[in-house]
């Protein structure tokens, strides 16, 4: 039986990284476009490497970049993938302001240089395709919770691009009967997930204040609400969307919402820090109040207890203004019975189990990065 053959654009991001994996598994041929970059940026990937001088290699990378039609054009066509799925973009909303041409050309047209190299290459009747579209869309909701019907708000620069995307996409599927289907994905985490992303920035920032690295985080909106998944679920259903046999648009969502500021209390309370929030607005801070010392010392261990002992009372978290961005988006949550019942999915993970894989992850990192130690840290203090 010949394996099937599919090309991820974003193959060096979080969730490109975790289907690429994925589909190996399933016996998939996969082709990741990775841009250039002055510094090697496959690590999510390094793992899947395999030599080009293998035999019978599952992953291969091609330069490449979503502003480019004529590379995309010849990679698609030296490929000729069943599946796209189309994950390269612009990802972050507050960056978004800052280059909005950009997000533009990457995220909106891009998804339309796909869509028209398919159609150019006479892949239409072939070539599957998911478009990456986003929750982002709601931006200023219309319906509590969201679901496909929900009208659209978009709140950013980034947000709009996207909707482009939506739509370019929906239309290739109507005006030539193309299999694309969009995957309306809220808000999902892991730890792979980028480091300027808040669950990312928290996890990372909690774990550095555990081992005595750092004092205190600066935060943006503490009151904004995400609807929170694991990555690991949530390319399960990208992946089954391009299975069925007629494309449609799907929201997936936990259908459970979260403050900002509760998944600071909880990332904490995984290590048995208690914290306590206390004033408004920029006045906002939050105290260490309490240690779960046998939690603490299970999770991150003996050696920094003491030190933390001596610390309760003093701020862990306050909020800087320049983490806010100039439209919000404040409450999301999704309702995902489609999928549900359509495609069988369900996510494996709760909100718990997710701080728990991403803690975790961080306490091992920060323990073992000498760069980290150093102060390579400082790469948060641009305002994203
Ligand atoms: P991510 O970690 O930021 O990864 C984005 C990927 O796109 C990276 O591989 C990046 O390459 C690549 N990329 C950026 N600009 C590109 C360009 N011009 N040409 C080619 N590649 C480009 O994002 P993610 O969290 O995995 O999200 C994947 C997709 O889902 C994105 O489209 C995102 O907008 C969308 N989405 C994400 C979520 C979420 O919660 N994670 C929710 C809904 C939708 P480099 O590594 O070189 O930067
Ligand atoms: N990044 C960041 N940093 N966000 C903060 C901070 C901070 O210091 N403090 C508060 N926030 C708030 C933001 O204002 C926003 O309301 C919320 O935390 C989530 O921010 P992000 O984690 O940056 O994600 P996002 O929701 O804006 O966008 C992500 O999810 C979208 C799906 O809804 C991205 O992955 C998008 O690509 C994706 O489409």
């Amino acid at each position: 039986m010949s394996k099937k053959v599919a090309l991820i654009t974003g193959i060096t991001g979080q969730d490109g990284a975790y289907l690429a994996e994925y589909l190996i598994r399933k016996g998939y041929i996969v082709h990741g476009l990775k841009r250039r970059s002055s510094l090697f940026n496959t690590e999510r990937i390094d793992h899947l490497y395999q030599d080009p001088h293998e035999q019978d290699r599952r992953l291969i990378l091609h330069y490449g970049d979503l502003t480019d039609s004529l590379n995309l054009t010849r990679i698609i066509g030296e490929t000729q993938p069943e599946e796209i799925y189309n994950l390269a973009a612009m990802s972050h909303v507050k960056v978004s302001f800052d280059t909005p041409e950009y997000t533009a050309n990457a995220d909106a047209l891009g998804v339309l240089r796909i869509l028209e190299a398919v159609r150019l290459l006479k892949l239409t009747h072939k070539t599957r395709i998911y478009q990456a579209s986003t929750s982002e869309l709601y931006g200023l909701v219309q319906e509590v919770p969201q679901k496909e019907t929900t009208p659209f708000y978009p709140r950013s620069p980034y947000a709009v691009a996207k909707l482009y995307g939506y739509w370019i996409t929906v239309n290739y599927r109507e005006a030539y009967g193309m299999h694309a289907s969009n995957g309306i994905l809220f808000n999902h985490e892991s730890p792979l997930r980028g480091e300027t992303f808040v669950t990312r920035k928290v996890t990372r920032a909690i774990a550095r204040i555990a081992l005595g690295m750092q004092e205190k985080v600066y935060m943006g909106n503490l009151s904004a609400r995400r609807d929170w998944g694991h990555a690991k679920d949530y390319i399960r259903a990208m992946h089954a969307i391009l299975q069925q046999d007629e494309p449609s648009d799907y929201v997936i969502a936990t259908g459970i919402t979260t403050t900002i500021r509760d998944f600071i209390r909880m990332s904490f309370g995984e290590i048995g820090i208690g914290i306590e929030f206390r004033g408004e607005g920029m006045e906002e801070t939050a105290r260490l109040s309490s240690v779960d010392e046998a939690r603490f010392v299970r999770k991150v261990g003996d050696n920094y207890l003491e030190a933390l002992r001596k610390r309760i009372g003093q701020e862990l978290v306050g909020v800087d203004v320049n983490y806010f961005r100039p439209a919000e988006v404040d409450l999301l949550i999704g309702d995902s019975t489609k999928a549900r019942s359509r495609l069988g999915w369900e996510p494996e993970y709760t909100l718990e189990s997710l701080i728990e894989d991403m803690m975790h992850h961080d306490l091992k990192l920060m323990k073992k990065d000498s760069y980290l130690q150093r102060g390579g840290y400082k790469i948060l203090n641009y305002f994203e």
